[in-house]
């Protein structure tokens, strides 16, 4: 049986096409057809959505055969290790914002960062990886769907997340990389 939300269930925000509990595949379009449409409804996840400035705060909205989707929260300082997503396609968009991102290559090395502002929407091929946080002063918000669901994620082994670390107090941070800004990066595992 798939799972979703008590607040979502009976809802039509999720298509039937993907609460099936048969294993499917995705595309990237679709899934962010679905964060959108989650983002737009504002009471649902307003009623949802938890910041937790001690430990990233996340919450499991879906989970079928074909789609996992999370609504997570980012107080400022807050961020994942860099990850890939165990070969699933991905979405995310921002419903409080903005979020930082920075893309990595396959060996890990920080590539380029971006700002996602309230209500932009991405999505991701099978082999991307990244470190996604807050580096602004507001509490930020998102909601991510992947496909296939629940594969193996794999972090950065260490030097490599220092190495992102670094990259994101160079630019993302402004220039900013002094010890204390350093000692502010919260970084936890888990989703996204
Ligand atoms: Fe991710």
């Amino acid at each position: 049986m798939p799972l979703i939300h008590p607040l979502l269930a009976g809802t039509a925000l999720v298509p039937d096409s993907l609460l099936r509990d048969e294993n499917e595949t995705v595309e990237p379009h679709v899934l962010a057809a679905l964060t959108r449409s989650l983002g737009a409804a504002t009471g649902i996840w307003t009623a949802i959505l938890r910041h937790d400035p001690v430990n990233r705060w996340y919450t499991r909205l879906v989970l079928s055969g074909s789609v996992e989707v999370w609504l997570i929260s980012w107080c400022p300082g807050q961020y994942t290790r860099a990850h890939d997503h165990g070969g699933a396609f991905g979405a995310l968009s921002v419903i409080q914002g903005p979020v930082t991102e920075i893309a990595c290559d396959a060996d890990w090395r920080p590539r380029d960062w971006r700002q996602h502002e309230r209500v932009a929407s991405l999505t991701f091929d099978r082999n991307h990886i990244h470190k996604v946080g807050n580096s602004g002063t507001i509490p930020a918000a998102t909601i991510h769907a992947y496909s296939p669901p629940e594969l193996p994620m794999r972090y950065a082994p260490d030097a490599a997340e220092q190495a992102v670390e670094g990259f994101l107090l160079e630019n993302a941070l402004g220039g900013a990389a002094t010890g204390d800004a350093a000692g502010a990066l919260a970084v936890g595992g888990g989703r996204p």
